[in-house]
């Protein structure tokens, strides 16, 4: 594969002004993209063979990022992983266990068309936005060349979720409590979150049976994942919606 001065080069190289990849390392992801959407948009790939190529682009694309793992920003020198030589590599699939659909979307619209026995939820729980963390692989895997600003070279106009939002998750929650069609709905939260145990205790048990399940875990630090020996409550809130 040639190397591609893509949008990658430009934007998240060095040579683009932003340390996220050494040059050589960003000019292969962006060959890595151009050939993958190119051999996808004549056909040459199937939607799976698309999607597994992709995969192992992004995956080796963060395995030579400089960054802490998150892409709010970059590391002022590069690290030891960020100047290694960039490598796609092949992985294992697994047979589904049953059959799947995913869907993408907002929870709450996804909620309007899907009903089901169990509904298992693991939300944001801080105000970190995802759409900053992961902007750049999102951007890899959607082939976007999106209008960004700043040092960090976010795109502007990315989502921003409620969930991650101290003011409107609490809305958002009622809204998804009241009008999930399931039986069941089991969410993971931790009480170094946005919404505290009580107001979820609350607006669950105002649904059906309510109980909750706490588990101490060992915090990670955000970023390094690497334990500060502090420890946190994990919950899993469960609620059994009433008829
Ligand atoms: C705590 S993470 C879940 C991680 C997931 N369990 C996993 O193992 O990959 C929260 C996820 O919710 C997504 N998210 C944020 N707001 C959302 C919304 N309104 N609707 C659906 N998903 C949302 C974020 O993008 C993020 O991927």
């Amino acid at each position: 594969m040639d190397a591609h001065e893509g949008f990658i080069f430009e934007n998240y190289s060095e040579a683009g002004g932003r340390k996220y990849f050494t040059n050589d390392n960003a000019l292969m992801i962006d060959a890595g993209i151009e050939l993958i959407y190119g051999m996808y948009a004549r056909k040459e790939l199937t939607d799976n063979q698309f999607y597994y190529c992709l995969c192992s682009v992004l995956e080796a694309a963060d395995r030579v990022s400089n960054t802490t793992g998150f892409y709010s920003a970059y590391l002022k020198e590069f690290n030891k992983v960020s100047l290694k030589p960039i490598e796609f590599k092949g992985f294992d699939l697994k047979d589904s266990v049953a059959s799947n659909d995913v869907y993408l979307g907002d929870a709450n619209d996804l909620l309007q068309e899907v009903s089901g026995d169990i509904l298992y939820l693991d939300p944001p729980y801080t105000n970190m936005q995802y759409s900053n963390v992961y902007h750049v692989l999102n951007t890899i895997a959607q082939n976007e060349k999106p209008v960004i600003a700043g040092i960090t070279g976010r795109p502007e106009g990315r989502n921003v979720s409620p969930w991650s939002h101290k003011k409107k998750v609490e809305a958002e929650f009622r809204t998804l409590v009241e009008s999930a069609k399931f039986e069941f709905l089991i969410m993971s939260y931790s009480n170094e979150s946005i919404m505290s145990s009580e107001l979820i205790a609350d607006v669950m048990s105002s649904y059906g049976k309510y109980e909750s399940r706490e588990i101490p875990h060992k915090r990670f630090n955000l970023g390094t994942n690497v334990s500060d020996n502090k420890q946190v409550v994990e919950y899993l809130h469960v609620l059994h919606k009433a008829g």
